[in-house]
């Protein structure tokens, strides 16, 4: 396995590969993110990781700076599951015009409204920031002549693979997207980098997101069609156990938009705080 931290490395490294299977990834990696280049590894043989905590996707009080960094954990891992490079830039190398303050000079992607719904309301700009990285890393991996390019992504983020899919579709991108399913705890709790934020009784107590989640999925399939009751009875449920919830939303898991009488492929998801942390969570589902 090789670790790179440019991109004329990357490129040279990847000059004769014809099939690339890609997982963008900020490190600190868990079952969830192995999960996906065991996927990828079906799909080729040459597998590529990135990671990067990406400026340009995190809000000005977010957790940039405290996010956790595990590069010599994460390469063990990726060893141990097969992948061929671990492509680690640094922010300088993937935006040459950050002046090491800001990223004011930095062209990105403006982004259709969806983006600014869901995640997108109390997070602005994060997924035109997700977008504009995405693109800048297949642009980096697969602009190769590669016969046969697949990236993959975890349907835990399903707004993030939504505006990924929209990416590829809208820009004319000739790679296949794959989603992997979200790797859980046994409590439920989805994995996440940001679970190791949580406290001892917290991560405990995480485990009410999913529980509330699925709690919605089961009335759904059992005929309930009052969907902004059920969001608004879940969430003051999770506010009276100290949770702040964010929103939880019955969507139409094709359009994302607002789900109505007549979608059958439904996805409910939710975000909500349990102290500093926020945990984001969906359930995809047939009715
Ligand atoms: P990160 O949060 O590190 O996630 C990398 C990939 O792992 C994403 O596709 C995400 O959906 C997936 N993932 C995370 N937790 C998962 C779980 N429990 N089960 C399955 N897959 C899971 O998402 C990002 O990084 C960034 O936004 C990125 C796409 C790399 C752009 O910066």
């Amino acid at each position: 396995m090789q670790i790179i931290n440019t991109v004329s490395a990357l490129r040279l490294a990847l000059k004769n590969q014809e099939n690339i299977a890609f997982v963008p990834t900020m490190g600190n990696l868990h079952a969830g993110h192995i999960h996906l280049v065991t996927l990828a590894k079906q799909k080729a043989e040459c597998v590529v990781v990135s990671i990067f905590v990406n400026p340009l996707q995190f809000g000005a009080n977010e957790d940039l700076a405290s996010y956790p960094r595990t590069l010599q954990a994460d390469c063990e891992k990726l060893k141990a599951a097969g992948a061929s490079i671990v492509f680690t830039p640094t922010v300088l190398e993937m935006y040459p015009d950050f002046d090491g303050v800001n990223l004011n000079q930095t062209m990105s992607i403006a982004l259709p409204s969806i983006a600014n719904e869901l995640c997108g309301t109390s997070r602005p700009g994060h997924f035109s920031g997700v977008a504009t990285v995405v693109l800048k890393l297949f642009n980096m991996v697969f602009l190769n002549g590669v016969q046969r390019a697949t990236a993959v992504f975890g349907q835990k983020d399903f707004q993030q693979l939504f505006v990924i899919k929209q990416l590829v579709k809208q820009f004319n991108l000739p790679i296949q997207i794959i989603a992997g399913e979200t790797v859980r705890e046994a409590s439920g709790l989805a994995m996440s980098s940001r679970n190791g934020y949580l406290t001892k009784e917290q991560r405990q107590q995480a485990s009410q997101l999913n529980a509330i989640l699925q709690n919605i999925v089961v009335k759904l399939k059992a005929g309930h069609a009052e969907f902004d009751r059920l969001e608004q009875e879940a969430g003051a449920t999770l506010n009276e156990q100290d949770w702040m919830v964010d929103y939880i939303s019955i969507r139409s898991a094709i359009t994302l938009s607002r789900a109505n009488g007549s979608d059958s492929h439904l996805v409910v998801l939710a975000a909500a705080k349990l102290g500093n942390t926020r945990l984001i969570d969906n359930i995809e589902f047939l009715r």
